[in-house]
């Protein structure tokens, strides 16, 4: 039987709320009609963002919001989203669909948004076809706090006091879709455009994300350190607060990716195969940034992660919309112990995309908005943010899978929050097999299960607008205690969270 021990008295790293973080681009429905309405939509909305998704994010403690893009950031010009809405520019979003962008959500938007979800603000910049006047009048425009020209503008359009910008990235993707760059080339730009990135409220810094490398390009990461280093020492304060990396699951691959919602055992097992590449990721540009920053003072930030499906059938295929199934939910389920355990290095992550666009947590139709079953794990997991990650390790793990597609059977990640409850979460990637595991604190105290909750469903299942509440989270009472240890028996294809309480 596989065992958990788990080190209460040990504490690694403190999980940063952030790593559970989100990703709002100007694609598709994601922004229009899955976020903002408008005003004088039907749609329940407060200043156009509708009420249910601003509800909906709230209960998962959204803890920082990404935004414009993604490849959108790079052809993104501010000015266009600011003023009278009636006299913002129309133009043709070139990346995503061909379709009008009429700029009506832009910077006072975005800010109103994180306002009523009371989120961090993570702001991407134009370095792809933008300038360091733009990016920098953009930071005066959002950040600045006396008398400027671009201050002055912002009054002008209606924001008196000044917004906080609390993470701000130099660029998206730079070495594709941001410009095709080359990391030296990419390195000195970062040099450059960062520069301009003024903190106008030293009480307030803004976080300088730098553009990090696709999947396992370890070249990018290290020649961009390499170039920049000199100025990552401390006496550089500011210089580099982050560093970026992407990685989508594509089963298929790039080219071919694979349906959503219809896939055999074995592409189940490579899908979650693929997922638990990110610690293969994570530990190698890792390693790297260790090289160039010991100390940790640079944060990972795995901005863009998650499953990239074909699109739903009938949908614009530029429009990215996907179903998300109980395979989604064990790929987010994984991916985020993953994270826990990393978070000595991964300071923020963000799930690609928040509403109606790859790995969803949000699919909305007209009024209508369902949670995904990725939506749930978000939920479940929320109790890790902020608590401090423990040692943990489990024994007797069988591998599992199928052809060359392997998985551990069971993946894990435990926390305690600052009123001494633990939470432990857990995974089972069996498609069929049920999975019982025995718990114990490393010092043999007993504990009691405050809370035990369960998404888990047939690999296939999904909910749609016409029967939403298909995968939902459940209370979980497969559980015993018995002398001061905890057995759990897990369905096939579940995500189970306990929240355990020491006994005195
Ligand atoms: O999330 C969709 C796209 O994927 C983003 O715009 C881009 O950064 C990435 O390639």
């Amino acid at each position: 039987m596989v065992r958990l021990v788990i080190n209460d008295r040990k504490k690694m790293s403190m999980i940063s709320p952030e790593i559970y973080g989100h990703f709002s681009e100007h694609l598709g429905r994601c922004i229009y009609e899955g976020i903002y309405v408008g005003e004088d939509s039907e749609i329940p909305n407060v200043n156009g963002m509708r009420k249910d998704v601003v509800e909906a994010l709230k209960e998962i403690k959204i803890p920082v919001l990404r935004w414009p893009g993604g490849c959108f950031a790079d052809e993104y010009h501010w000015k266009d989203g600011v003023g009278p809405k009636e006299t913002r520019k129309k133009m043709v979003n070139t990346h995503w669909g061909g379709v009008v962008e009429d700029n009506s959500f832009g910077t006072h938007e975005f800010f109103e948004l994180c306002e009523q979800l009371g989120c961090k603000t993570y702001v991407n910049g134009n370095v792809g076809s933008g300038t360091v006047q733009e990016m920098s009048e953009w930071v005066e425009y959002m950040t600045f706090d006396g008398i400027s020209p671009m201050a002055e503008l912002r009054k002008t359009n209606g924001r008196e006091k000044p917004w906080k910008i609390d993470y701000f990235g130099v660029g998206n993707e730079n070495w594709g879709c941001g410009g095709n760059m080359r990391p030296s080339y990419y390195g000195d730009l970062y040099r450059r455009f960062q520069t301009y990135v003024r903190n106008y409220d030293p009480e307030k810094p803004i976080a300088k994300i730098c553009g990090g490398a696709n999947v396992d390009d370890y070249h990018w990461t290290k020649t961009v350190l390499e170039v920049t280093h000199d100025h990552t020492l401390p006496q550089f304060h500011g210089f580099m607060d982050g560093l970026s990396l992407h990685y989508y699951v594509h089963p298929e691959g790039w080219e071919v990716k694979g349906s959503a919602t219809e896939f055999d055992d074995e592409t189940w097992y490579k899908t979650l195969s693929k997922a638990m590449y990110m610690d293969t990721l994570v530990t190698r540009h890792g390693a790297i940034m260790d090289e160039y920053d010991p100390d940790k003072k640079i944060g990972m930030i795995v901005d863009e992660w998650g499953c990239w499906f074909n699109c739903e059938p009938g949908t614009n295929p530029g429009f990215l919309y996907q179903q998300n199934t109980i395979r989604d939910a064990l790929v987010a389920g994984v991916t985020l112990n993953i994270f826990n355990k990393h978070s000595d290095r991964v300071k923020m992550a963000n799930l690609a995309q928040v509403v109606n666009v790859l790995q969803a947590v949000l699919l909305t139709e007209g009024s209508k908005m369902i949670k995904t079953p990725t939506y749930h794990i978000f939920h479940m997991y929320r109790h890790h943010q902020g608590a401090e990650l423990l040692e943990s390790s489990l024994s007797d793990v069988t591998e599992i899978g199928m052809n060359d597609w392997r998985v551990p059977e069971i993946t894990e990640s435990c926390s305690v929050d600052a009123n001494g409850i633990i939470t432990v979460t857990l995974n089972n990637l069996s498609v069929s097999e049920d999975n019982d595991i025995e718990i114990v604190l490393a010092g043999g105290e007993a504990v009691t299960v405050e809370e035990a909750n369960i998404v888990t469903g047939e690999m296939h299942a999904y909910n749609t607008f016409e029967q939403p509440d298909t995968v939902l989270e459940k209370r979980f009472d497969r559980y015993e205690i018995m002398h001061k240890v905890l057995k759990v028996s897990m369905p096939a294809c579940s995500v189970v969270e306990l929240r355990l309480k020491k006994k005195a």
